[in-house]
């Protein structure tokens, strides 16, 4: 059974700092830190606004994970500029996501079917960079075959709504969406597209998408930084890396 790997989004260590304005707290001490906890790679989104991560930020980041042989995860919008970016820099990976000014966060997957003559070209101008393409998107096999269909390598299942229900307490619309995060899961996997999730994962939703078996690799912000403040950085990732390897020990147990 393959390792369940643990990307460790580092945005909201700039949310904090940008609020003053100044250096403290750093996204690169953060993401340093992140690493020698554990973290199999490190997520980060330059968003147009750059409300969060700045282009410094990315520089800096794409130097340490060079430099600690970690893989960057550069989350992107599908813009000119963003391309751009991420052609100067050629992380190991680009996570093409919606982006809309106004929203508070990624809210929803990006519309690969009714948006692929707008993505395809992204995707082709990456992956000739030698870019590793995820898209993000919701659950769904519309979105899935089209990914396929543009030659993404990897598709990031959206959790929100399942982490949201999971968070309200309605039990019976969290399994639905669980089971249709399987489903998708399944699907993607039989295409051959590497299968990846994220969005609103915490402590107590993280189980039972671990145990999804066609996940490589679980991608999680903005709870382990929040949670990072009461229990520190390290011990947050070390507990949540826990209940992911302990969900998919359950599975070997009853498979
Ligand atoms: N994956 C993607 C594609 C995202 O856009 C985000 C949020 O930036 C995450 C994962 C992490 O979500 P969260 O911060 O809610 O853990």
């Amino acid at each position: 059974m393959s390792r369940l790997r643990l990307g460790v989004n580092i945005d909201h260590v700039a949310t904090i700092r940008n609020a003053r304005g100044g250096t403290h707290p750093e996204p690169l001490r953060a993401a340093s830190l992140a690493i020698s906890a554990g973290a199999d790679g490190i997520t980060a989104h330059l968003r147009e606004d750059r409300r969060h991560i700045s282009d410094a930020d990315i520089d800096a980041l794409s130097a340490l994970c060079q430099k600690a042989g970690r893989p960057l995860n550069l989350e992107m919008a599908v813009t000119q500029e963003m391309l751009d970016v991420a052609l100067r820099h050629k992380p190991h990976a680009a996570c093409l996501v919606p982006e809309r000014r106004e929203e508070r966060t990624t809210e929803g997957g990006l519309d690969v079917a009714g948006g692929h003559n707008r993505i395809a070209p992204v995707v082709d101008a990456l992956r000739k960079a030698g870019v590793r393409v995820s898209l993000f998107i919701e659950p769904s096999p519309e979105q899935i075959e089209m990914a396929e269909a543009i030659g993404a390598q990897v598709v990031e299942l959206h959790t929100g709504a399942y982490c949201d229900a999971v968070k309200e307490g309605r039990g019976d619309q969290a399994f639905r969406l669980l089971l249709q995060l399987k489903e998708a899961a399944i699907d993607a996997s039989r295409r051959g597209l590497e299968v990846h999730a994220g969005h609103g994962i915490d402590y107590d939703s993280v189980g039972p998408v671990a145990q999804i078996l066609q996940l490589t690799e679980l991608n999680i912000g903005h709870f382990l930084i929040g949670e990072a403040i009461f229990t520190g950085l390290p011990a947050a990732i070390a507990r949540m890396r826990l209940l992911m390897d302990a969900a998919r020990d359950l599975n070997v147990a009853y498979p």
